[in-house]
């Protein structure tokens, strides 16, 4: 390679919101791009400037810990609160690269060079008298023509300078991309491009391999808005499907998109490629692979953030102790059991420990990866990807099913009566079902206690879920239903179950702001957990407790 290389990355994500950075936290791209790069990169004069707009901590840690890589911190480079854009961002590396350098690399922090000797199989191409390279856009043709796009692009430092050209600056749906191709091949240019190669397509956009030498997620920090797109939620499932894929081994992925191994990562249909499946991949199921009926977007989106790891321990503890006093007191003393909707296995571990051969379905991948981590460090147990309304277990084959969370999941009642149906499937004659649902004041008290009340809409918004039960969509984080204690009892009885009681989980006492260190001293502990256990069936307990349990039997042969 003839001369020195500089990689170019702008480091931020969007829109800029509490979500969008918890994901940033969650899934450094950054730290993956240098990796990757560093590791596809030996031999080549090189050095990587990043400019950063996210502030965090873990990204300025990795980027700090590159050895050839050189910080621009956008606050301390332009001012305090002052955060560009992606294409203002990549103006400002351009301008302060040195002089020494010949080519410019414009790397997005979700394009990963895969091959070994990239750099130079793009500098070649110029040598060979192109005037750019980089990834081929021509999904927007012929609104927009094909253009080059900076997401992984290679020109040389004094041609990207005599363009004169920008990447900021534009109006409304300007694409500097296409103005750098235009302006090079109005002046006779001609550039190259790195077509997609995919042997194996996940998505229309999404996991291209560009000429085998980088793979573009195409939507790392933000969520999957792609022109011309039919379905917006099968996009967005797609994407963070394949986020996991790419953090979990990377590798394997790739080996995935180049067919060299069979895909085990997403349901592929005869017809071909998925456009944007479900994400109800079955990823490593010992009982089967039948296709369950696909999880909400919302909640899917929210979950596959790792919120749900820890809460139990902390912020719900209350009702993680009374949960576990209801269970141990109504669940048969062992045998299989069935925790449908398990999360990442906070229970399913506590089960497994008590000596049950346990069972853990849930529809969220990141749950079932976390509950097998659990399963792994304590007393093992099984988990797989699934769907309370089509459960992938034999008939008769339970002694219980546990089942918190989905029943205030399923907005729909029908759902919900066929999540509970599958509960009474699977268990044996005599078997016992424990299912909690979400109080129907829950809300009205949160909304209380974080004085969100004062906020316009809200009270006619509480008040709605009050009178029907149900949080549509858009109103939080995922649509979700909370059930009064007669509705949720007539529900399980309405799927065949006897002998059901409904009992208050934790009363109202979540909602003190102090209550995790209350049960810290053991005696307001017990004291508390005393009380709610003497009062769990009283009325007016019930209508005003955060959470409900109902606790029933599938009746026994001879009943
Ligand atoms: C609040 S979490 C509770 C997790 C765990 N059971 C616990 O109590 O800590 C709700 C769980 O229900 C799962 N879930 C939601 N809809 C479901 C469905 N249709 N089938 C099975 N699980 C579902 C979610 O993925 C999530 O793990």
């Amino acid at each position: 390679m003839a001369g020195r290389c500089a990689i170019l990355i702008a480091n931020g994500f969007f829109p800029v919101t509490e979500e969008t950075r918890a994901d940033a936290v969650a899934y450094p791209w950054i730290e993956r791009c240098l990796h990757e790069v560093d590791r596809r990169s030996s031999g080549v004069d090189y050095e990587v400037h990043v400019w950063d707009s996210t502030g965090i901590p873990e990204h300025l840690e990795a980027i700090r810990s590159h050895d050839r890589a050189h910080l621009w911190e956008g606050e301390a480079e332009i001012g305090p609160g002052a955060r560009l854009s992606h294409r203002d961002a990549l103006d400002q590396l351009v301008a302060r690269v040195g002089d020494d350098v010949e080519y410019l690399v414009f790397l997005d922090s979700d394009a990963l060079p895969v091959a070994d000797g990239w750099l130079p199989r793009m500098t070649a191409v110029l040598e060979e008298g192109k005037a750019a390279i980089g990834i081929l856009r021509d999904e927007q043709a012929p609104r927009v023509p094909p253009f080059i796009h900076v997401s992984c692009l290679c020109i040389r430092r004094q041609q990207m300078l005599a363009t004169g050209v920008t990447f900021g600056g534009g109006g409304d749906g300007d694409e500097p991309s296409l103005r750098l191709t235009e302006a090079l091949t109005g002046t006779g240019l001609a550039v190259a491009t790195l077509e997609r190669t995919n042997a194996v397509e996940a998505h229309p956009i999404l996991a291209g391999l560009y000429a085998d030498l980088v793979y573009h997620h195409g939507a790392g920090s933000r969520p999957a808005w792609f022109y011309g797109s039919t379905d917006q939620g099968a996009d967005e499932r797609m994407r963070l499907l394949l986020r996991r894929a790419a953090f979990d081994d990377f590798d394997h992925l790739v080996a995935v998109l180049r067919g060299q191994v069979p895909n085990d990562l997403w349901p592929v249909d005869a017809e071909g490629p998925a456009s944007g499946p479900a994400p109800d991949t079955d990823v490593g199921s010992p009982v089967g692979t039948a296709a369950a009926p696909a999880p909400d977007p919302a909640m899917f989106a929210h979950y596959e953030r790792g919120t749900e790891l820890g809460r139990l321990e902390h912020v719900n503890r209350l009702e993680y102790l009374r949960s576990r006093t209801i269970l141990s007191e109504r669940l048969p003393g062992g045998g299989r059991l069935i925790d449908v909707g398990g999360g990442p296995g906070t229970y399913a571990s506590w089960f497994a420990s008590l000596g049950y051969r346990v069972d853990l379905v849930d529809p969220i991948p990141l749950h079932v990866e976390q509950a097998r981590q659990a399963a792994a460090r304590g007393a093992a147990f099984d988990a797989h990807v699934g769907d309370a309304r089509q459960l992938d277990i034999d008939d008769r084959v339970a002694d219980a099913v546990v089942m918190m969370g989905p029943l205030f999941h399923l907005v729909a009642a029908d759902d919900r009566a066929r999540a509970l149906a599958e509960a009474y499937r699977v268990l044996r004659p005599g078997g016992v079902l424990a299912a909690s649902a979400m109080g129907r004041f829950f809300l009205f008290g949160h909304a209380v206690a974080g004085n969100e009340v004062r906020s316009p809409g809200v009270v006619e918004r509480i008040s709605s879920i009050v009178e029907t039960g149900d949080r549509p969509d858009g109103w939080g984080p995922f649509p979700a239903h909370a059930h009064r204690p007669d509705e949720l009892g007539a529900e399980v009885r309405a799927a065949g179950f006897v002998d059901v009681q409904v009992l208050a989980i934790e009363g109202w006492f979540h909602l003190l702001g102090d209550i995790s260190a209350r049960l810290d001293d053991p005696a307001s502990a017990s004291a508390l957990l005393d009380l709610l256990h003497r009062f769990e069936s009283d009325p007016g307990l019930l209508e005003s407790s955060g959470h409900l349990m109902a606790v029933g039997r599938r009746p026994a042969e001879a009943d």
